[in-house]
């Protein structure tokens, strides 16, 4: 989720770089650099200074940088290796002259390196896309071309990337390629471009190719020529633009909630990248907590706010399920001022998109002073709990603009269901075939998901039929209860409609009493083992007036016999099935927010990150 740019044959590169780099700034990127190239040498420059590199960036250039007529440029949001000014992009390898930026995840990238420290590379970076570079020179030794070592470097890498590289042996020459993460080429007159994403290129031209995955393109001034890992020549997709640049940072989409609805699939597939080796055992490097600890565990204690609390509450199921542990799911500000039970045999493991929070902040610090081993699921690279913790498990969701939580949330279930799975391999809780059937179906959630957000119009229909109503109910049972949890919290928050989230048991404990003809039920009932149960409240709820929308997986008959408007997702087992549910229900948030006039990405009284108690 990183930005990348870069131009040759341009009077104004570094204006080109960094002009290309502030619009792609806006979303929120940790630093940034640039290098320019000649046959002399590379003139780089790279700061971490938040979302304020590169207009940092703009004061630390000098005047020589102008009279260099190609670069490449990137802002980094930290996957690997903390912020900082060593880890900023571009990258060079041993000799200096070859410089390189990614987006994406090298996921072999430990291997990659071990080989090519053996071999006399010098690593100075934590980042993945330096061992690229280190990879690439080592094939330009071998073919002395920078076209073939790239394509031989990119032979032996696993997972995702961008990637731009020049080399000072031929100034004028980019070699730029990708897999998954996207990549454009932008030609005018002689002038050459390469970015990320289409805003960084608009105002310099419209007329732009996208290359698919495993191609790459040799940029030199004014001419693009792109072949296939095979040295065979393909024809790049023509681009047809007919955006303004504010709605191409949103990538077209009206606003940046249903840009990143639709980031959700890639979310999770780089939340789960390189993190199951060949053996199928699971490595979370960064979590730095022993085996011998985590089999000593006594229980698992989660400490979380709103959509994140909600993350927390589906580990639940799955904490207890697979690893046999018990659990503890606590509101964050609330915790700290029960007086917990905790030592050195619980693991407490907070969950924050931002890493700022500070009520979660504040409680794992008192459960650290309790003698507890604290974990993080974040969102942010060296963000304070990151800081803090005693180990990190990322979420890989990239920088997530709008307000509310989407991409984060889902990532945040994925990879607390990661740490289930891994806790379950330790403590020998779940067999071999039993991680390995599950991790399965986890790879399938990226498929599954793009399944569901394509069908956002069926949602739309439904959010049209009841867009009157001013009362909403989110029933849920087992995780579809932090399901409807979620989908209440989405719709009040962006619709300022009345909405709560019960589980579907607790309904004739109380909430029964205020349901009526006007009130919209939305029970979540998809196929997890209390569905018949749930159906059940559905008919309760029915009988008293209330407009039902179920939530039901593809051809459930049944459910449609009761309901007044069926949302249907694709099935999946239950404890997985809360990633796909609550796409139809952000939909469903979105889409009642719209018809009342309002701005899903800001709504009102509400911060991105919360600092303050
Ligand atoms: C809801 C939402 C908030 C956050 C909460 C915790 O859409 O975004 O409820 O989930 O403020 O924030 P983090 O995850 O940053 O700790």
């Amino acid at each position: 989720m990183c930005g990348i740019i870069g131009v040759t044959g341009a009077a104004d590169a570094l204006d080109v770089l960094l002009d290309g780099l502030e619009r792609l700034e806006y979303r929120g990127y940790d630093s940034a650099g640039i290098a320019l190239l000649d046959h002399e040498e590379i003139f780089r420059a790279r700061v971490a200074d938040g979302t304020h590199s590169v207009t940092t960036l703009r004061k630390v250039v000098k005047a020589d940088y102008r009279q260099r007529a190609a670069g490449i440029g990137h802002v980094r949001w930290a996957t690997h290796g903390h912020p900082s000014e060593g880890n900023a992009h571009p990258h060079l390898d041993c000799s200096g002259r070859l410089a390189i930026i990614h987006n994406g995840i090298v996921e072999n990238h430990s291997q990659l390196a071990a080989r090519l420290i053996k071999a006399g590379h010098v690593m100075v970076s934590e980042t993945d896309t330096e061992v690229l570079g280190h990879l690439v020179e080592e094939q330009l030794r071998r073919s002395g071309g920078l076209l073939e070592a790239v394509r031989a470097a990119l032979a032996e890498v696993r997972g995702s990337f961008s990637i731009a590289v020049m080399s000072a042996d031929d100034p004028e020459l980019i070699v730029a390629a990708r897999r998954i993460s996207p990549l454009i080429i932008g030609i005018d007159g002689a002038v050459s471009y390469l970015a990320s994403d289409i805003p960084a290129l608009l105002g310099r031209t419209r007329n732009l190719l996208a290359l698919d995955d495993d191609q790459i393109a040799e940029l030199r001034p004014g001419s693009v020529r792109v072949t296939d890992l095979d040295g065979q020549i393909v024809e790049p997709r023509q681009l047809i633009v007919d955006w303004d640049v504010e709605s191409a940072q949103k990538g077209g989409y009206d606003n940046f909630m249903t840009k990143e609805i639709h980031e959700q699939p890639r979310a999770v597939a780089d939340t789960l990248a390189g993190r199951v080796d060949a053996s199928g055992t699971i490595v979370l490097d960064q979590l730095l907590l022993s085996d011998e600890i985590l089999s000593g565990l006594s229980k698992i204690v989660v400490v979380a706010c709103g959509s994140s609390f909600h993350a927390g509450l589906v580990a639940k199921y799955a904490f207890e399920r697979w690893a046999r542990l018990p659990v503890e799911v606590d509101i964050a500000s609330e915790f700290r001022y029960r007086d917990p039970v905790l030592d050195e045999t619980c693991l407490v493991v907070g969950v924050s998109q931002s890493g700022e929070t500070v009520d979660t902040l504040q409680a794992m610090r008192h459960a650290r002073e309790s003698g507890a081993r604290v974990i993080v699921v974040c969102n942010v690279v060296d963000s304070s709990m990151a800081r803090e913790a005693d180990g990190v498990l990322y979420t890989r969701a990239g920088p997530e603009v709008g307000v509310a939580a989407t991409k984060t949330v889902v990532a945040q279930i994925v990879a607390l269901e990661l740490l289930g799975l891994h806790l379950a391999q330790v403590r020998g809780s779940l067999s071999g075939a039993e991680v390995a059937g599950v991790l399965d179906e986890m790879r399938q959630l990226e498929q599954l998901l793009e399944e569901t957000i394509g069908r956002a119009a069926a949602v739309e229909e439904v959010a049209e039929a009841v867009a009157g109503a001013r009362d909403f109910f989110f029933l849920g049972r087992h995780a579809g209860y932090p399901t409807a949890l979620e989908g209440a919290l989405k719709l009040k928050e962006l619709s300022y409609l009345h909405a709560e989230g019960y589980p579907g048991g607790e309904l004739k404990h109380g909430p029964l009493a205020v349901i009526e003809p006007g009130c919209v039920v939305v029970a979540v009932a998809t196929g997890g083992p209390l569905k018949e149960k749930m159906l059940a409240n559905v008919a309760e709820v029915k009988a008293r007036g209330a407009t039902v929308i179920v939530l039901a997986e593809d051809g459930d008959d049944e459910v449609a016999a009761v309901a007044d408007f069926v949302i249907s997702v694709p099935a999946a087992s239950d404890l997985l099935s809360p990633v796909k549910d609550i796409v139809p229900l952000q939909q469903l948030a979105s889409y009642l927010a719209r018809s009342r006039g309002l701005d899903v990405d800001r709504p009102r009284n509400l911060a991105k990150t919360v600092t303050v108690e």
